[in-house]
C-alpha cells in the first residue's frame, strides 16, 4: 500500500525520486507525487494514475530543480484518487511537506482539533493531520516536532519529511510500516522497499517502530521515540539488481513464472544435506517440539492459500492437527490458541497488516511463531520467534508466482523436517527427499508441456465464468488458480471442492460452461471423473489438469494442461504453474494490466 522515497544528496533529486517512484509503483499506483526543495523553497508536483503522467507533467523532473526531495505512489484509503487527495501533503504555510504510508486511526479527532485551531485542510485524506501538527509542534527543531507529532499520531505509518529551514535534510519516521534507509557516497535514500534503492546503493538500515531518522547528504542519524540518538547496524543487500528488472519479459508476471524452477530450487537445494533436511534456523524449535498439539497457519491472499495446499503434507507427515485460518479471521475469533500452540504465519512481504495482527494475537496467547517470508529484515521476519526465508528474490507483480510456488516448497520441507525431529519414520524419507529435489525440474516440465495455454486462453477468455473443481490438494490449488484468474483478467473464476459441487453449485452449469478441473491425485482420481461426467452432462466445456499419459482423462475431458507425475503429496507447487499461465494469458488476451491489476496492491499494510 503506497511507496514512499527520499533523497538528499548533489545530484538533481526530481529524476532520482521519479526514478525510486517507479520501482515502488506495484505498492499503489492510483496518483502520485513528488516535493522538492531548492533554497528554502518547498515546490510541489502532484497527478492522478500512474507514474509516467508525473514523469510527463515534469518533463522527467526536469522542470523540478533542487537536490532534496521527497515521493509518494499511493493506494487510496482515505479519499478518492484525486489530485488534492495525492501525497505530498503541505502544511498551510509552506514550510512542510509530508508523504505517508498506512493509515492514522485518530485522524478524524485529530483534524476536528486542528480545524478549531484555525488550521485549513485541502484533502480528505487521513494524512494531512500530520503535516498540520508537524507545523503546530515545529519550534527551530524538527526532532521536537516529529517526537511530539508521533504522540499524537495512533495507527501505523512510514513517514518522509521535509522542512524548508533545513533545506539539505530529509525526516524519514516508522511507525508499523516499512521504511529503509540507504547510504550512499554523498548522498543518501529512504524507500519503502530496497528494490527503490539497489540502484544507488547496497548499504541500507532497516528502521524499527518507533524510530526516527534524520538524512544529509554525509550522514545518516538514527533516534528513538525519545530523541535518544541509537547506533544501527547497516546491511548489504545480495540481491542481484537484475532480478528487480523485466529482463526481456513483457511482464513481471511472466519473468517471475519462468523464474519458479530456479527460485524453488533456491529455496530447496540448500536445506538438503547428505540426504537429510537441515533448518539451522529452527534448532531452538526442537526441544518444544514434543509439547505442540495443533500447528495453525494464517496468512493472507495466496500466501494463505499456500498454507491450505501445504497443510496436507504436515498432517501427514508429522501427525499434528493442523488448522488454516485467513489472518483477517484469526484475529478477532477469540482464537483457542496457546503454548502448545506452532503458529505459521506465511507472508511473502512481511508487511501485511492482518497477519502482522492476527501473529501478535496468537503470540499473545503463547503460541511459538514460525514465520516463512520473502523479505529479509520485514516485520513478520522480525517479530516471528523462528524463521525460514524463502528465496523468491524480489517479487514484483501484483498477483503472486513464485512467491506462492517457495511459500509450498517451504512447508514441504518443513514437513519432513519436523517429523524427522519427532521421531517419526515413514521408512520413505529418501525417496520423499528425493521427490523434493525433482521439484524444481518439474516445474519447468511443466512450463515446457504446455505450449496450447495461449490458444486455450483464446479459447476461454471472452467466458462470464471459470469454474475450477478438485479434491484435497487439487482443491487448495483450485483455490490458487481461481484467484490468479480474477486478480489479473476480471474473469469471474470461483473453486469449489469436487465433492461440494452437487450440494448447490452444479445449478450454475449450463451448456458451454468451462470447468477447470484439476485431477493430479491417482487415489481420488476417479471421484473428481465423476465429477467431470456430471459437469459434461450438462453441457459443460472441461479444461482437465492432470498427469501425462492419463488416458482415462483424455477419454473425457475437452481440453488437457499436463504436469509430470508426481507424489500427489507434493504436487501442488508443479500444478499451479500451468494454470498461472492460463490466467496470464487470459488477461493478455483481455488486454487487462497484469502487473498491476486494478483496485489491487502487492503489499496490504493497511486492514
Ligand atoms: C496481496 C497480494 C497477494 C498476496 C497477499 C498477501 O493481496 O496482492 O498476492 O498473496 O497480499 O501478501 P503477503 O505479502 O503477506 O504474502
Amino acid at each position: 500500500m503506497c511507496g514512499i522515497v527520499g533523497f538528499t544528496g548533489v545530484r538533481s533529486a526530481a529524476p532520482i525520486l521519479l526514478d525510486g517512484l517507479k520501482k515502488l509503483e506495484y505498492r499503489g499506483y492510483d496518483s502520485a507525487g513528488i516535493a522538492v526543495m531548492d533554497h528554502h523553497v518547498i515546490s510541489l508536483s502532484k497527478v492522478t494514475g500512474r507514474i509516467a503522467n508525473l514523469c510527463e507533467k515534469t518533463h522527467d523532473g526536469k522542470c523540478m530543480a533542487g537536490s532534496t526531495g521527497i515521493g509518494h505512489t499511493r493506494w487510496a484509503t482515505h479519499g478518492a484518487p484525486t489530485e488534492e487527495n495525492a501525497h505530498p501533503h503541505l502544511s498551510n504555510d509552506g514550510r512542510f511537506a509530508v508523504v505517508h504510508n498506512g493509515i492514522i486511526e485518530n485522524y478524524i479527532a485529530l483534524r476536528e482539533e486542528l480545524i478549531r485551531d484555525g488550521y485549513h485542510f485541502e484533502s480528505e485524506t487521513d494524512t494531512e493531520v500530520i503535516v498540520h501538527l508537524i507545523e503546530m509542534y515545529y519550534r527551530g527543531d524538527m526532532r521536537e516536532a516529529l517526537i511530539r507529532t508521533a504522540n499524537q499520531l495512533r495507527g501505523s505509518y512510514a513517514l518522509g519529511v521535509l522542512c524548508s529551514e533545513e533545506p539539505d535534510k530529509i525526516y524519514a519516521v516508522r511507525e508499523a510500516s516499512p521504511l529503509i534507509l540507504g547510504l550512499g557516497i554523498g548522498e543518501n535514500f529512504f524507500a519503502s522497499d530496497v528494490t527503490a534503492l539497489v540502484n544507488h546503493t547496497r548499504n541500507v538500515i532497516y528502521l524499527e517502530d518507533g524510530e526516527f531518522a534524520e538524512l544529509s547528504r554525509s550522514s545518516i542519524r538514527v533516534f528513538d521515540g525519545a530523541g535518544q540518538e541509537i547506533r544501527k547496524k547497516s546491511t548489504r543487500i545480495l540481491w542481484d539488481v537484475q532480478a528487480a528488472e523485466k529482463g526481456g519479459f513483457e511482464h513481471f508476471m511472466l519473468k517471475e513464472i519462468m523464474e519458479q524452477p530456479g527460485a524453488v530450487k533456491a529455496t530447496i537445494s540448500p536445506r538438503i544435506k547428505d540426504g537429510r533436511i537441515v533448518f539451522d534456523e529452527l534448532k531452538a524449535l526442537i526441544p518444544a517440539l514434543p509439547n505442540i498439539r495443533k500447528i495453525m497457519i494464517t496468512a493472507c491472499g495466496s500466501a494463505y492459500y499456500a498454507g491450505c495446499a501445504g497443510k496436507y503434507a504436515l498432517e501427514k507427515l508429522c501427525r499434528i492437527p493442523v488448522e488454516t485460518q485467513l489472518a483477517s479471521e484469526l484475529r478477532y475469533s477469540d482464537p483457542l490458541i496457546d503454548e502448545q500452540t506452532l503458529l505459521i504465519v506465511i507472508s511473502q512481504s512481511g508487511e501485511t497488516a492482518d497477519t502482522i495482527a492476527a501473529m501478535k494475537e496468537c503470540k499473545a496467547r503463547g503460541a511459538k511463531t514460525l514465520a516463512i517470508v520473502n523479505v529479509v529484515g520485514s516485520t513478520v521476519a522480525k517479530m516471528a520467534d523462528y524463521t525460514v526465508y524463502t528465496w523468491a528474490g524480489p517479487e514484483i507483480a501484483v498477483a503472486t508466482t513464485k512467491g506462492y510456488t517457495t511459500q509450498i516448497s517451504v512447508l514441504y520441507l518443513l514437513a519432513l523436517y519436523l517429523s524427522d525431529c519427532l521421531g517419526l519414520d515413514s521408512g520413505k524419507k529418501a525417496v520423499m527427499i528425493e521427490a523434493l529435489q525433482a521439484l524444481p525440474r518439474q516445474i519447468q516440465q511443466a512450463i515446457d508441456m504446455n505450449p496450447g495455454i495461449p490458444g486455450l486462453a483464446r479459447k476461454y477468455h471472452a467466458s462470464k465464468a471459470l469454474f475450477f473443481i478438485g479434491r484435497n490438494t487439487d482443491y487448495a490449488v483450485a483455490l490458487e488458480g481461481a484467484l490468479k484468474m480474477k486478480e489479473i483478467s476480471y474473469l469471474h473464476a470461483e473453486a469449489y471442492a469436487a465433492g461440494e459441487l452437487k450440494h448447490g453449485t452444479i445449478a450454475l452449469i449450463e451448456e458451454h460452461q468451462p470447468v477447470i478441473a484439476l485431477c493430479c491425485n491417482p487415489l481420488i482420481m476417479e471421484k473428481t471423473m465423476n465429477n467431470i461426467v456430471e459437469v459434461k452432462s450438462r453441457g459443460a466445456e472441461v479444461l482437465a489438469l492432470t498427469y501425462r499419459n492419463n488416458q482415462k482423462i483424455l477419454s473425457v475431458a475437452d481440453d488437457l494442461l499436463f504436469i509430470p507425475q508426481i507424489d500427489p503429496l507434493f504436487s501442488a507447487v508443479v500444478e499451479i504453474v500451468p494454470l498461472q499461465l492460463l490466467a496470464y494469458y487470459v488477461a493478455k488476451e483481455n488486454e487487462c494490466d497484469i502487473d498491476k491489476p486494478k483496485n489491487l496492491a502487492k503489499s496490504v499494510t493497511v486492514e
